[in-house]
């Protein structure tokens, strides 16, 4: 089996701002619930003539740039995305013709929140076995196209965003263990209810606002803390790893008090958990992907580095990942 490494990142989140002290003018809300509870202050607004697929698009040339390799050398394109821009064809379909990777497979990924690490894990066993060399993984998201903007439990929480990253064959380390898991029985903790083939659009649906994101949070919350604990330690264990090894931790960013819960289980600092949730909140796929890409563009990543990714989210399912730098 060949190592599978990620050799270039790349990202990109809307210029627009929406800060909190924006949401107390939409719902009843304050800065103060909504950081203290959530760790969130401001979150990025795609525009309207912007859908997941021109994020995903932005982030993948910078991800390609940053691997030094041209469209024509992927030969796959895996976006996670539960906003796509239409329900077919794919997001991925749609890169690959705006990049031009003629050559290239494409296909998207549901995964909701643990969808980047589950884009990735699928992506590194194509390169592992020797079917493919290159391929992109992206986790794109409009959550502002799906988020129901005059309820205040799920308002304050989502934003939109993408980030990339180019997988190939590494000499040294790379991804060492991934983990990914689901438990379909809880799928009406965290659901957007219509539009699909069970509950097809109609003016009743769209009256009932059943196009935007349900959410039980309260129970969503302790069963994310403990889920994210269970896959952190089973990833090591796969790995061959103690929580000791571990540089940084990069979680999904859901709520920074459930980071700080799955870290005080797992006993780490935190210097080593990366956080991005107050700039971007939950951008689902797009979360782990662009603090991942963030980490290692701010140099919180070094050569060599032990880098525990974190998943979890609507399925319900989750997704860990161990990658030595
Ligand atoms: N502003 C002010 N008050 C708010 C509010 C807001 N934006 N949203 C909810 N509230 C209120 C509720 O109405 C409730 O009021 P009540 O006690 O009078 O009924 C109170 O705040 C507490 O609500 P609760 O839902 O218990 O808060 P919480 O501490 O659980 O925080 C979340 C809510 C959503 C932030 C939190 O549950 C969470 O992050 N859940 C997990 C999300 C997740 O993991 N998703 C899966 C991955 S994407």
């Amino acid at each position: 089996m060949k190592k599978v490494g990620i050799i270039g990142v790349g990202e990109y989140l809307p210029k627009k701002v929406l800060a909190n002290a924006d949401l107390e003018k939409m719902v009843d809300t304050s800065d103060e619930w909504i950081t203290t509870r959530t760790g969130i202050k401001e979150r990025r607004l795609a525009s309207n003539d912007e859908a997941a697929s021109d994020l995903a698009i932005a982030a993948a040339k910078e991800a390609l740039s940053s691997a030094k390799l041209a469209p024509e050398d992927l030969d796959l394109i895996i976006v996670a995305t539960i906003t796509p821009d239409m329900p077919f064809p794919s997001v991925a379909s749609i890169v690959q013709n705006a990049l031009s990777a003629k050559k290239a497979a494409a296909f998207d990924v549901s995964a909701a929140c643990a969808g980047f690490v589950y884009a990735l894990s699928t992506a590194q066993q194509f390169i592992s076995c020797g079917v493919y060399k290159n391929a992109l993984v992206i986790g794109s998201e409009k959550l502002s196209s799906v988020t129901d903007w005059k309820d205040r439990n799920t308002c304050v929480l989502f934003g939109d965003g993408a980030g990339a990253c180019v997988l190939g064959e590494v000499k040294d380390g790379g991804i060492v263990a991934t983990y990914l898991g689901c438990d379909g029985s809880n799928l009406n903790l965290l659901n957007l209810p219509a539009g699909g083939s069970r509950i097809p659009a109609s003016h009743e649906t769209v009256d009932q606002r059943l196009h935007y994101i349900k959410m039980n949070g309260n129970e969503l919350f302790k069963i994310a803390v403990r889920t994210m604990t269970d896959a952190a330690l089973t990833v090591l264990e796969k790995a061959g790893l103690k929580f000791s090894d571990i540089d940084l931790i990069i979680p999904h960013q859901a709520n920074s008090r459930i980071i700080m819960a799955v870290a005080k289980r797992l006993g780490l600092t935190e210097d080593k958990i990366f956080l991005n949730i107050e700039k971007y909140g939950n951008m689902s796929s797009a979360s782990t992907a662009t603090a991942l890409v963030e980490a290692a563009k701010e140099g919180r990543i070094k050569k060599g580095d032990i880098v525990l990714l974190d998943a979890f989210g609507a399925g319900l399912v989750w997704g860990a990942a161990v990658i030595k730098w």
